[in-house]
């Protein structure tokens, strides 16, 4: 039998990869227990996303577990062993704010969880391949001292400087720099899934996110930018702007296209190998265009205010360079632009409101 095994499964990330590969796999399991409400309130929760996800897919069996439970786990892992071929690591505490205001909670799922994650594939199904969720925080806020340019709407690189053709590439440093707790926890992880790679010979691929996003988002005012904003333009709720004039700029994957490349390295694999995943200078925005955006596809005009004071270890310009993973996998391309990706949000969302269960 063949299993993937998804933490974060009612997640953005974790859903996506439920879809996709209970397509691919004899079984999908899920660990996902909604820490996502505990982290931002009932806005947050991601119940109605497992709901949706057991009854559209019978080969997918879901498990309420911590990853923090390091015994918990390895039951499941005792129960499916070497049938386990694929793990995608999704689940996290996802925002920089919330970090800071429970250090070791957000130490203990984001650095601690993985490595549990990483020893009971080690022990229990090492031929497996392991993908991680990183995140572009690693970098901390070493891209904010690059070369800025200030345009009527957007920050932008000075066209000069190596990154304005394709954005940013794994060659940045990761150290030396302010991450935030949230980017320092994902950081001890990332390091730790290379390392299972290099050291152990696990097929291990960490994946830097930029902004990922998608329909199944739930969107929170600390986490999943444009899924609330598009949330706060249909319902009308208030949306505020922190700092840079609103005119930071984020490039947007979607889940889809974001899984899709797990799906190459899953079937060409490579040990502790690190890529940037994002949608680069193909799919990118600024807060004050993705605000355009969310009014002209909603119709609403949009309630928003701008408050000085930035969040810490924001970026004012992130874009991803992907040309490293386009290199190992030629065939992977994206499929959504922005519009495409926030017009399926706009519907998606239209309809889980009016059944109130977003
Ligand atoms: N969404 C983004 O913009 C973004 C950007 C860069 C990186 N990432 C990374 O991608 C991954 C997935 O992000 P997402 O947007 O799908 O997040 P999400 O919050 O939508 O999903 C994460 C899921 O993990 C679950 N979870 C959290 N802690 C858990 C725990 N201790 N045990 C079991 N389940 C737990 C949550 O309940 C939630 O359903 C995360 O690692 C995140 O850091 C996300």
């Amino acid at each position: 039998m063949n299993i993937a095994l998804i933490t974060g499964s009612s997640g953005l990330i974790g859903g996506e990869s439920v879809e996709f590969f209970t397509k691919k796999f004899d079984l999908v399991i899920g660990i996902d227990n909604n820490l996502r409400s505990y982290f931002f309130g009932e806005d947050g929760s991601t119940l109605w996303n497992k709901s949706r996800l057991e009854e559209k897919y019978p080969n997918f069996k879901s498990y309420d577990i911590d990853i923090r439970n390091y015994d918990g786990l390895e039951k499941v892992f005792q129960e499916y062993g070497q049938d386990i071929k694929l793990i995608v690591h999704a689940a996290a505490q996802p925002s920089h704010d919330w970090a800071a205001k429970e250090p070791l909670t957000d130490f203990g799922v984001n650095a601690t969880g993985t490595l549990n994650m990483l020893e009971l594939t080690r022990l229990n199904c090492p031929d497996a391949v392991f993908i991680f969720t990183s995140t572009n925080k690693v970098y901390g806020d070493t891209p904010n001292f690059l070369p800025l340019v200030e345009l009527e709407k957007r920050w932008e690189i000075d066209v000069n400087h190596a990154y304005y053709k394709d954005g940013i590439d794994e060659q940045m440093s990761i150290d030396q720099t302010k991450h935030s707790v949230f980017g320092a926890s994902k950081v001890a992880a990332d390091i730790m899934v290379q390392e299972y790679g290099k050291y152990f010979g696990i097929k291990t691929g960490v994946f830097r996110g930029g902004c990922l996003t998608g329909p199944n988002h739930s969107g929170a005012q600390l986490h999943g930018f444009l899924a609330y904003l598009m949330k706060c333009a249909i319902s009308r709720n208030h949306y505020t702007i922190f700092g840079y004039q609103g005119k930071q700029v984020r490039d947007n994957i979607h889940s889809a296209d974001l899984v899709n490349m797990f799906w190459h390295f899953y079937q060409n694999p490579r040990m502790g190998e690190v890529y940037n995943a994002g949608g680069g200078r193909f799919a990118n925005c600024s807060m004050l265009e993705a605000i355009d955006w969310c009014q002209k596809i909603s119709g609403n005009k949009m309630s928003y205010s701008y408050s000085e004071t930035n969040r810490i270890g924001d970026h004012i310009w992130y874009i991803s360079d992907v040309n490293k993973f386009k290199s190992h996998y030629p065939t992977w391309n994206w499929q959504y632009n922005l519009e495409d990706t926030l017009v399926e949000m706009h519907d998606r969302m239209n309809e889980r409101m009016m059944v109130k269960d977003c």
